[in-house]
């Protein structure tokens, strides 16, 4: 899609605040880091308009982006992110947990892992956790800019396997500074709009 209306709908807190609409909405989400601020700004070609952040755990909402009035990014707090107060960890995880499985309107989730790494044992807690769901997966390896070519094959299979990816499940090599993948990544969004 070729994107030139955006507009940050709502930050919001609570499910009172979700957008009273019915587009489509694809969330985005992983560790704190792991870019995916950066993602949903390659995707909307706007250098920093999701805001990013050397600073992990920076978004801390969910954040609803307009596109075009046709469909909603959903930019997800990070996870695996310690420095708050477990009692905000806590309400955070339950307003998540309950938009990811009870928001009629969520057509897919983008989960992005780290290329450079094997996925954590907390990557393989939420794709699980999202599969056992029935929740419609694409798995986005960001930051490849950061590995060599010749590295990419085998940096695949780790996350492959590593995810328990099956052989129709989607593993897209993205990075947000060349924007590789960005085509293949725009067609699984639309293939659920
Ligand atoms: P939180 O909002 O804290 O959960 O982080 P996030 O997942 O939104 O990550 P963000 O997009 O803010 O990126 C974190 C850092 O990684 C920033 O310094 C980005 O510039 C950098 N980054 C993100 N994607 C890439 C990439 O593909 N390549 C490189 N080299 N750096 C990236
Ligand atoms: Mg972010």
């Amino acid at each position: 899609m070729d994107v030139h209306h955006v507009n940050l709908t709502i930050s919001a807190v609570s499910a009172s605040q979700y957008p009273n609409t019915q587009f489509p909405e694809i969330a985005f989400v992983g560790r704190s880091n792991v870019g995916k601020s950066s993602l949903t700004n390659v995707l909307i070609n706007r250098n920093g308009y999701a805001r990013t952040s050397s600073q992990p755990g920076k978004t801390q909402t969910l954040n609803f982006y307009n596109i075009e009035d046709k469909l909603f990014f959903v930019d997800v707090p990070g996870y695996g992110y310690a420095k708050t107060s477990k009692a905000n960890r806590e309400k955070w995880g339950h307003m998540i947990e309950n938009y990811l499985t009870q928001r009629d309107q969520l057509k897919g989730v983008i989960t992005l892992v780290d290329g450079r790494h094997a996925p954590t044992s907390d990557d393989v807690s939420m794709h699980d956790w999202l599969k056992y769901y029935g929740i419609d997966i694409l798995t986005v390896a960001t930051k490849m800019d950061k590995i060599a070519r010749g590295k990419w094959n085998k940096q695949a299979s780790v996350i492959t396997k590593t995810l328990h990816l099956e052989a129709m499940e989607p593993l897209i090599l993205f990075s947000a500074l060349t924007r590789q993948g960005k085509n293949e990544i725009w067609q699984w969004i639309e293939g659920r709009m």
